[in-house]
């Protein structure tokens, strides 16, 4: 069962994401968070960096593995989800530079990078606490319409629609990689409780699919169906077709 908090708008469902990382790693400083990039959860990334700012808060024992990262992309590209962590929380804040993982989408074998970010996981001890966004064609992490539920961390190709919508973060849509290295669906439903972020019209369906209806590889985030502590955290745009 998915449970929902639904809220007025996009501001407060950041608010409210961010209090549940406030509440996971004041009981455990030494928490696993597996953490999520694209547009949605920026806001909430601010609001975590004014509380460690304000002293309310310290990652300082944390560790955190992100959900994906496009191949080909050097940490030092500004638009690598690397550069994204970096500038809007890793920086700012007191993690541990090597307590912070993403996926290597620059290794030679990207195959043998999936694997050993699945072993360093396992190593850590598992995720305690998973952050996702939604695509609006019902992606999570980079887990396309097709993802099997046993998949794991792997190299997958990205959809049109996918590379449509994040053209937006590049100059040119030809600049967008076209495949990318993403934690699978098993790799998050291990996941001890996940919290998914979904803001604004354009995912309006992709919620409704993914809450009601069926279990299927067509729509990813329907998966989450299956675990047994998963809460959607939306705006009353994203849960209008609710
Ligand atoms: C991206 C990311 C996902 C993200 C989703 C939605 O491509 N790989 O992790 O959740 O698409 O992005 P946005 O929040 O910008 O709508």
């Amino acid at each position: 069962v998915i449970e929902l908090e639904i809220v007025a708008d996009h501001e407060s469902a950041s608010a409210r994401l961010a209090g549940c990382i406030v509440e996971q790693v004041r009981r455990e400083p030494a928490s696993v968070l597996g953490l999520a990039t694209g547009g949605t959860p920026e806001r909430t990334y601010e609001l975590l960096v004014e509380k460690v700012r304000a002293g309310h808060l310290s990652f300082s024992q944390a560790t955190t593995f992100n959900l994906d990262e496009y191949v080909g992309l050097p940490p030092a590209h500004p638009q690598s989800y690397h550069a994204y962590m970096r500038s809007r929380l890793f920086g700012e804040t007191d993690f541990d530079p090597k307590r912070t993982h993403l996926p290597d989408g620059t290794a030679d074998d990207l195959a043998k990078a999936g694997e050993q970010y699945e072993a360093l996981i396992t190593e850590a001890g598992g995720i305690d606490l998973q952050l996702l966004g939604l695509g609006a064609n019902g992606h999570i992490g980079f887990n396309e319409p097709g993802a099997t539920e046993d998949s794991r961390t792997r190299v997958v190709d990205l959809t049109e629609e996918t590379i449509a919508a994040n053209a937006r973060f590049f100059e040119a849509p030809e600049d967008v990689p076209r495949r990318a290295l993403t934690m699978g669906i098993a790799t998050i439903l291990e996941a001890r409780e996940i919290v998914l972020i979904a803001t604004g019209e354009s995912k309006a369906e992709a919620v409704e699919r993914a809450v009601r209806g069926p279990v299927t590889s067509q729509m990813p985030a329907s998966f989450l169906q299956q675990h047994s502590s998963v809460t959607f955290v939306l705006d009353e745009a994203a849960a209008s077709l609710l």
